[in-house]
């Protein structure tokens, strides 16, 4: 089976996409190929820092690799949390602080549209692409459900009464913003014959 690697150790991240990619692809952790520092996303767009991860990896161990990136855009918030949204809550806060300050932030407020965008970059035998998926929805006002992470339980996507947080897993990945992103990669992988 061919094999990419994925610039995440984040477990959730890597069940979607393994359960997405199933069959098609070996994808390796950051953890599988023995690289455990941590990179810096420093970038101020979810591209930039995608990039930044899918880069380290391919400079310094010369593999094909894609890294994503995503950001939650609240329009009443101006577009935030955006490409900050791990750390919405400040440096090292979990996702039920984010979550948390999200509904203090939206409390009362009557326009509750947002945005999931990932964007994947991938670094492919000496060239780059971009991908990007996202999903629209809104931002409830009390958390429902239990699967799922980050802003899953506020996030309820259009079209749905079910947050991401109350969906099956794989109802999720058909929709969410990273679904999208990946199905453009495997797409794109697929067309490229690989
Ligand atoms: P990352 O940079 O791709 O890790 O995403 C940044 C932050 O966005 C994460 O720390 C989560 O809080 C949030 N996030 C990313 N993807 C999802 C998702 O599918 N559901 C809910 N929150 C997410």
């Amino acid at each position: 089976m061919k094999e990419l690697v994925f610039a995440t150790n984040n477990k959730h991240k890597l069940e979607e996409i393994r359960a997405i990619m199933s069959g098609k692809y070996l994808i390796r952790s950051l953890n599988d190929i023995g690289f455990y520092e941590e990179i810096v996303e420093d970038a101020d767009t979810i591209q930039g820092n995608a990039m930044i991860k899918a880069d380290c990896i391919t400079k310094r161990f010369g593999m094909n690799c894609f890294a994503d990136d995503t950001g939650l855009e609240v329009e009443a918030l101006g577009g935030a949390p955006g490409v900050y949204s791990a750390r919405y809550a400040g440096e090292h806060c979990s996702y039920q602080d984010n979550v948390n300050k999200m509904l203090a932030a939206m409390k009362g407020m009557q326009n509750r549209k947002a945005v999931f965008r990932t964007v994947i970059a991938l670094n492919l035998d000496g060239k780059s692409y971009l991908f990007e998926g996202r999903c629209e929805g809104a931002i409830i006002d009390a958390p429902r459900g239990e699967a799922g992470f980050g802003y899953d339980p506020i996030f309820l996507p259009d079209g749905y009464d079910q947050t991401f947080a109350e969906m099956p897993s794989e109802q999720k990945n058909a929709i969410s913003h990273r679904g999208r992103a990946m199905q453009q990669l495997i797409r794109f992988l697929s067309e490229e014959g690989l």
